[in-house]
């Protein structure tokens, strides 16, 4: 691994090493993750240019957890008010002896962009691009169904509700299919549903309580009204009684399905209070898990670019 972009095209072999690192990262007690000296001496700056709760505060904490510099760099004050481009930003972050960019975009394909152009020296970790891609999420993700269900391989995951315009959505795809997921429903009003959704390998579903049967996961999402444009969509009201997680919904999964959701979570949108609080939800363990994953990719990313940097060293004597 050099930078940490997408899932997609990634080996089964990979995704597993970086759910076993984080798996290493995690203390035997449940509660915390250990503090390594990975990436000391190296600085990290976090480039989130939409709004995050979750996905900056654990990579912030990821890297002091492996010892690294973390430079939060507020976008709303930065020069990029005063008309200095994106890449200009970055040149100059990298003047500062960066080693890392962990960045979030609203474009898609702005990760891969900035990958393009810094030098070799500066490892870039996707943070969410636009509707393209949410790496890391989809690896907290398959770690927490992992850790509660033993493995991947063989189980039926249901992912409810925005799809077509879900970074998310796209990238558990991929990972659960990589990792062996037996069945992939993705579940949602055709207006929510990418046409190309199956070529992608999961099944497109419009009745939630068909999809609901024999599922081990249930992944909801909630509706990105940040990135839609003229949707066709239903109110909050009729969306919630065709593709609300309720209780009563919830009983025609399997007994001991878990119930996940990305965050943020809109109470009586797409999920009732009483599953997202309730025994099956997985939701805040996720948010834990997203500081070993997180650290994985991180270090996995690092280690990478410093064996390109010795070969190139070699190479050239
Ligand atoms: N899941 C997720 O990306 O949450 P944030 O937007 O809070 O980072």
């Amino acid at each position: 691994l050099k930078h940490f972009l997408t899932t997609e095209g990634l080996s089964k072999e990979l995704l597993t090493e970086i759910l076993d690192t984080a798996d290493s990262f995690i203390s035997t007690q449940e509660r915390d993750v250990k503090k390594v000296p990975l990436l000391r001496g190296k600085t990290v700056v976090n480039l989130f240019f939409e709004n995050s709760t979750r996905t900056r505060s654990t990579f912030e904490l990821a890297a002091k957890r492996l010892s690294a510099d973390i430079l939060n760099l507020d976008i709303s004050k930065s020069a990029t008010a005063k008309g200095e481009t994106l890449m200009d930003t970055l040149w100059n972050l990298e003047a500062m002896y960066s080693d890392m960019f962990v960045v979030r975009h609203a474009d898609s394909g702005a990760a891969h962009f900035i990958a393009s152009q810094v030098t070799p020296n500066v490892a870039i970790i996707n943070a969410g691009d636009g509707r393209h891609a949410h790496p890391t999420q989809a690896m907290l993700d398959m770690l927490t169904i992992r850790r509660h269900k033993g493995q991947i391989e063989g189980k039926v995951v249901a992912i409810v509700g925005d799809i077509l315009h879900s970074r998310v959505a796209r990238s558990q795809i991929h990972a659960l299919k990589t990792l062996g997921a037996a069945e992939v429903r993705v579940v949602g009003p055709a207006t929510l549903l990418p046409r190309d959704i199956e070529a992608l390998g999961a099944k497109a579903y419009y009745d939630f309580n068909l999809a609901l049967r024999d599922c081990d996961v249930i992944i909801m999402l909630r509706l990105q009204k940040e990135r839609m444009q003229n949707a066709l969509l239903p109110s909050e009201s009729e969306f919630y009684k065709l593709y609300g997680l309720s209780t009563e919904k919830l009983a025609l999964a399997k007994p001991d399905a878990i119930v996940m959701h990305p965050g943020p979570i809109n109470r009586g949108v797409e999920i009732e209070s009483a599953v997202a609080d309730g025994p099956q939800s997985v939701i805040l363990n996720q948010v834990s898990n997203g500081i070993a994953v997180r650290m994985a990719v991180m270090a996995m990313a690092m280690s990478g670019q410093q064996s390109m940097q010795q070969q190139a060293q070699q190479d050239s004597q």
